[in-house]
Formats: structure tokens, C-alpha cells, sequence
């Protein structure tokens, strides 16, 4: 079942800034670029290292071990777009507060 879990204030948020966040025990990272907010499993797929704190070119961060360079809109390899993706979270704003969808357990 999927949910939509606060992340991140607006206010905090603002274009050009980012943060890295734990969210149900997985490491998240959101951005805003130009306005429009991103979030991405903050794992880079070769090792499961963190990504959060690469260099960000526009829409790419790039790996701080290897420069594999990711988009952080679409998850796909710069260099390699067939080979395994970034996860990326599908995100939205609520009432002041960035949200992303996440499958969490349905508890009963
Ligand atoms: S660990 Fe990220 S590219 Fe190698």
C-alpha cells in the first residue's frame, strides 16, 4: 500500500537547496531545482553508498566515489540509460509540505 509521507517545510526547501532525510528507515534525499521538487532513494545502485552530498548539475548528481552521474528526475545513468536506475519517489506539495509516495506495510 502506498502513502504519501511528509519529507520536508517549503519554507526550508527553497530552490537551489536539498536535504538528506531517513523516511521509514530508507535514506531519502529531496531537492529543489528551479521550483520543482525531486526525491531519490539516496543509494547509489553500484555500492548503496549515499549520493546525497555529490555535485548537482542541473537535474544530475554525481556519485561522490566513482562520478557516476544520475538523473534526480528520472533515476536514469547519464552514461549508461539502459542499465539499473536510481529510485526516485513521486513527490508532491500539501498544505506547505513536500510529500513523496512511498510503499509502506499495511498493518491490520
Ligand atoms: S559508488 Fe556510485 S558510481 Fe560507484
Amino acid at each position: 500500500m502506498s502513502r504519501w509521507l511528509d519529507v520536508a517545510n517549503v519554507y526550508y526547501l527553497t530552490p537551489g537547496s536539498a536535504r538528506a532525510l531517513e523516511v521509514r528507515g530508507l535514506p531519502v534525499a529531496v531537492f529543489n531545482i528551479d521550483g520543482e521538487y525531486y526525491a531519490i532513494k539516496d543509494a547509489c545502485p553500484t555500492d548503496g553508498g549515499a549520493l546525497f552530498g555529490g555535485v548537482l548539475r542541473g537535474d544530475e548528481i554525481i556519485c561522490p566515489r566513482h562520478g557516476e552521474r544520475y538523473s534526480v528526475k528520472t533515476g536514469a545513468r547519464a552514461d549508461n540509460p539502459g542499465t539499473e536506475k536510481l529510485e526516485t519517489f513521486l513527490v508532491r506539495v500539501s498544505h506547505g509540505l513536500v510529500q513523496i509516495e512511498m510503499e509502506v506495510p499495511e498493518y491490520h
